[in-house]
């Protein structure tokens, strides 16, 4: 049965969604089977793998809201292991439609469930809010990967997602497990980037990945491209990273959990 990952973190512009795009891609290149769901309504995710707006009629909320079977709204993407249920506009709109619905903080493990078997891993990439769609990914995941931008306050806004983990696994799914808290956009080149990492470390200890992704401007160029950074730029830092973390989760997975 796949195993589900959200990437989450409520801050916004941490590298959650070049984090699903490229994770994902890079377990695909791997041969492992993988969804990425996308459950950001600006879409981000559904636009970086080269799927166009307007070039599917049904996204995530219909299998969300409309009970549509998931199946039917997938798409495939430029990597053969690699598909896509792609976030439409009408997304915006299923924040409010789902606090009036019963039992709303279930309905996208209940989408999940028939097609799970299919696939090795299925990537959720999350918006940067605590809604309705972020505790929806939350309650149908297995385990969180959190990306942290390297910068001055990381650690101060690790506290507050700690929070929110502890509250989530009180409530509304307790065998979620944190797969681990990624290091995004490091710059090598400043004290400042080391001793956060330094910083993050102690705090969080083996919790935190090995690998560690660069800031490489590839990494932003690529989804204007419409691809992962496997097959715009292969050769690149930002690809060894994801590379590098597909395989340091892959490895994870065979140990057990952490
Ligand atoms: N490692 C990186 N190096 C350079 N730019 C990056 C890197 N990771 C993300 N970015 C860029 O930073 C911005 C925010 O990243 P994004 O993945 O969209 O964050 P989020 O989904 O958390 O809002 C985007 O423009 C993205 O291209
Ligand atoms: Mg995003």
């Amino acid at each position: 049965m796949g195993k589900i990952i959200a990437i989450s973190n409520q801050k916004g512009g941490v590298g959650k969604t070049t984090t699903a795009i490229n994770l994902a891609a890079a377990l695909a290149a791997a041969e492992m089977p993988t969804l990425l769901v996308d459950m950001d309504p600006q879409a981000n995710a559904t636009s970086g793998l080269g799927i166009r707006k307007g070039s599917f009629t049904r996204g995530i909320y219909h299998a969300l809201i409309l009970g549509e079977p998931l199946r039917n709204l997938i798409q495939g993407t430029d990597l053969e292991y690699l598909k896509v249920a792609p976030a439409d506009r009408n997304l915006a709109g299923a924040e409010i439609e789902l606090v009036e619905i019963e039992g709303r903080e279930h309905n996208l493990r209940r989408a999940l469930e028939p097609i799970r078997n299919e696939y090795e891993y299925i990537i959720i990439d999350c918006p940067p809010s605590l809604g309705q769609l972020n505790l929806n990914a939350m309650a149908a995941a297995d385990a969180v990967i959190v990306p942290i931008q390297c910068e001055y306050f990381a650690l101060e806004g690790v506290t507050d997602l700690w929070d929110t983990l502890v509250r989530i696994r009180r409530g509304l799914n307790p065998s979620l497990t944190i797969e681990g808290f990624l290091l995004t956009m490091f710059d090598e080149r400043t004290n400042l980037a080391n001793q956060v990492v330094s910083d993050l470390r102690d705090f969080l200890g083996a919790q935190v990945f090995k690998t560690i992704i660069p800031r490489n401007i590839r990494l932003a160029e690529a989804p204007s491209h419409g691809k992962p950074i496997i097959l715009y730029d292969i050769k690149s830092r930002g690809a060894e990273g994801y590379l590098k973390l597909a395989r340091e989760v892959m490895e994870n997975d065979k140990k057990g959990a952490r």
